[in-house]
């Protein structure tokens, strides 16, 4: 792995725009490599290089829906498919790209448990099929403060959560991704206890927005975007949109969330887009759009909840400062 920057990245030092704990991990990363531990890494990428074979992307027919194509101009494939953060596959932004080949998407299943009245495992191919695909053209912000504008495909995740038919009890979900060190060269590191969990309100999982995705620009995901499932939830910080989901769990309590268990007080539970409340290390009142603003340029204010002003009223009455 190297300290490799694309231009868009340039913009803060690595210090003040990542996740503390993954700079930690980077630098402490470079020192390995200083002290000749990379051949390991090389190994790991020859064996496995050899092992998985690539599952090539398939066309998803999609219906786009009007309700969600803003006016913006979308974010080019090749950013969005180069631009990545899932830490399974590496820290920096372009390495996913590089290494994500090795995760073996088929066979896929997804098991969904706890409140529920029928608990099931479903294959991808299941899930490709249990709803209606539609495209889906949301903004995804990342608590980095970059932004991408992206042509999702997929479903509302209400159309799987009806199926199952949660409890009385169900007032969370749960989603947790794959962890395979077989599969995955960055789960060796330390920035967060894997598997990455990520978790929502149950009201908020039921939104019509929160969107279960299967692919992205009229395709299958590519593996470094979440293959071959993932949530995506367009007014919370991308973090809470996670990747390559092998498990779907129905709770009475607020699940412990990978990044709030790493550093609760700069990821919230919630974690809504919100240009009022900063990170404890930077401002979250402007943004940076991938593949669109360069380096010298103003950078976009941020709106609440990533512009997204119908999921305002799941949070009447909460403050939203002491609930980020
Ligand atoms: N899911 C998993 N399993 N692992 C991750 O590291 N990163 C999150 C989220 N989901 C992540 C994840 C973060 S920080 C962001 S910003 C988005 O994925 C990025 O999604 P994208 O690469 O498709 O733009």
């Amino acid at each position: 792995m190297l300290i490799k920057r694309s231009p868009q990245s340039l913009v803060l030092p690595a210090s003040e725009i990542t996740p503390q704990a993954v700079y930690e991990e980077r630098r402490r990363f470079i020192a390995r490599m200083a002290a000749g531990a990379v051949a390991g890494g090389a190994l790991w990428e020859m064996a496995n290089r050899e092992a998985f074979a690539d599952v090539p992307a398939q066309k998803l027919a999609a219906k786009p829906n009007p309700a969600y194509a803003p006016l913006e101009k979308q974010t080019p494939f090749k950013d969005a498919s180069s631009y990545n953060n899932y830490y399974e596959f590496g820290l920096d932004k372009d390495e996913p790209a590089q290494t994500a080949h090795t995760l073996r998407t088929r066979p896929w299943t997804v098991s969904i448990e706890g409140e529920v009245k029928k608990p099931m495992t479903l294959d991808i191919d299941s899930l490709l099929k249990l709803a209606p695909l539609e495209e889906r053209i949301y903004r995804l912000r990342c608590v980095e403060g970059w932004s991408m504008v992206i042509p999702w495909v997929g479903y509302s995740l209400s159309a799987l959560i009806k199926k199952v038919e949660p409890t009385g009890n169900a007032k969370f979900v749960e989603f947790t991704t794959l962890a395979d060190s077989k599969q995955m060269p960055g789960i060796g590191n330390r920035v967060l206890n894997w598997p990455y969990v990520e978790g929502l309100r149950i009201d908020e999982a039921m939104h019509p927005l929160t969107l279960l995705g299967l692919g992205m620009y009229g395709q299958t995901l590519p593996n470094q975007n979440g293959a071959p499932v993932r949530v995506v939830v367009p007014w919370k910080y991308g973090f809470k949109s996670a990747k390559s989901i092998v498990k779907i769990r129905f709770l009475k309590e607020q699940p412990r969330t990978a990044w709030n268990v790493s550093a609760p007080s700069e990821y919230g539970f919630y974690s809504n887009v919100n240009p009022e409340v900063d990170h404890p290390r930077w401002s979250q009142a402007s943004e940076r759009r991938i593949g669109e603003d360069g380096f010298f340029q103003k950078k976009r204010k941020t709106l609440m909840f990533n512009g997204y002003p119908e999921v305002a009223s799941l949070y009447t009455g909460m403050d939203l400062k002491k609930n980020f």
